[in-house]
């Protein structure tokens, strides 16, 4: 079983910290979501793992994945010049790929149940009488709109696929992992392109159904977040702070207090301020008479002063000073955000494209 991880596209929902990164090196708890996936795949045993990645940001994703080494796996980057889809993505890995059976993950999806379970199961399958040739994850969701949608018929198989529809049949989403064997290969060849230009995997899995090939699917245990948006990545990160194990190897003065599930990462300084878990705290991180509350990621090389902070992710090398409070932020790499004098009164900003501030006065 070989796996293949989907980490190129536009990133459009994420902007502006997409214009400059990767959507998926967006740090869930100090640690890429990207990781996340990974280490699921290295714990169900997959060790030669391809990865999509796009011109823009693939640079960025060789850099901090590397050759793979540190989580014990083989990577193998697959360029995608243009995001065509998902089912393009399988297309171009098809030498990667060859005959094995391979686990498709996207790369800006988090799930809080591992692989491992998921995985055997269909290797239980492949090897029946009665062998599945895909495997799909559904979810319940209130708003199935912006997800590809399955309907199932009485005794539970799957019928119908749609990516994205205005009037979805049903309210089980896909979740962005699949199970596949090569006949996936003949779908996205037969397939045509939506009406959003894409390939999607979604007409390739019912391409699999019409043809009378077993898709198996399981419903999800536990949450699964598609973290492509702010408030979804948000909930995320407030979820998995949620299971983290307190441990510092930074500093605290004596004037400052630690309460709660909270990681302080090495360098790391806590000096005259509150830091309420869960939450964590980057290497080399400063927090000056401030107050960090629950649910917050500071990533490292941060300098907080003076300021309250809670339900937010703060990306490294950031500066954030004299704000009252500052509640469900996603702050990028670098940026700067600091009270303005008492006069004039007015707001300064520089912005990159596509931001969203919202200015309480
Ligand atoms: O999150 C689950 C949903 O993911 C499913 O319910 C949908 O059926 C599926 O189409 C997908 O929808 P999205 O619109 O959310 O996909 P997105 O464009 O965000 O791409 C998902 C991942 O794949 C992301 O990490 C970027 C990567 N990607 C995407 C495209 C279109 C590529 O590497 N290449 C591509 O061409």
């Amino acid at each position: 079983m070989k796996g293949l991880i989907l980490s190129g596209g536009a990133g459009t929902r994420l902007r502006p910290i997409t214009h400059t990164s990767a959507k998926q090196l967006v740090p869930i708890a100090n640690k890429p979501i990207l990781f996340y996936g990974i280490e699921d795949m290295a714990a169900a045993g997959i060790k030669e793992i391809g990865i999509i990645i796009s011109p823009e940001t693939g640079g960025d994703i060789r850099a901090a994945v590397g050759d793979g080494s540190q989580f014990g796996v083989d990577i193998t980057y697959i360029p995608q010049t243009d995001p065509l889809g998902l089912a393009h993505c399988v297309l171009i890995a098809e030498d990667f790929l060859g005959d094995d059976d391979f686990v498709m993950y996207l790369g800006d999806n988090m799930l809080e149940q591992g692989l491992e379970e998921f995985v055997h199961r269909f290797e239980a399958s492949r090897k029946s009488d009665n062998p599945a040739t895909a495997q799909i994850l559904l979810a319940r969701v209130e708003d199935p709109r912006s997800f590809g949608v399955a309907d199932l018929d009485d005794e539970g198989h799957v019928v119908h696929l749609v990516e994205k529809p205005e009037h979805p049949p049903s309210d089980l989403a896909l979740v962005g992992v699949y199970l596949f064997d090569k006949t996936i290969l003949d779908a996205v060849r037969a397939i045509e392109p939506s009406p959003r230009g894409e390939l999607e995997i979604t007409d390739a899995i019912q391409w699999l159904v019409d043809q009378d090939f077993l898709v198996r699917h399981e419903v999800l245990v536990g949450w699964w977040i598609d973290t492509g948006k702010k408030d979804p990545l948000l909930e995320c990160n407030r979820l998995v702070l949620d299971t983290l194990l307190s441990h510092n190897d930074g500093s605290v003065d004596e004037q400052s207090q630690v309460e709660g599930r909270v990681v302080i990462e090495a360098g790391a300084e806590i000096i005259n301020s509150t830091v309420r878990g869960p939450a964590i705290i980057g290497k080399d991180t400063r927090i000056v008479d401030s107050h960090i509350g629950p649910f917050s990621s500071v990533s490292h090389d941060c300098e907080i002063i003076n300021t309250e902070i809670d339900n937010s992710v703060i990306l490294a090398h950031s500066r954030i000073t004299d704000m009252t409070r500052l509640t469900e932020s996603l702050v990028g790499r670098h940026a700067e955000v600091h009270k303005a004098p008492e006069r004039p009164r007015a707001t300064r900003l520089m912005l990159g494209d596509h931001s969203r501030v919202e200015i309480h006065d």
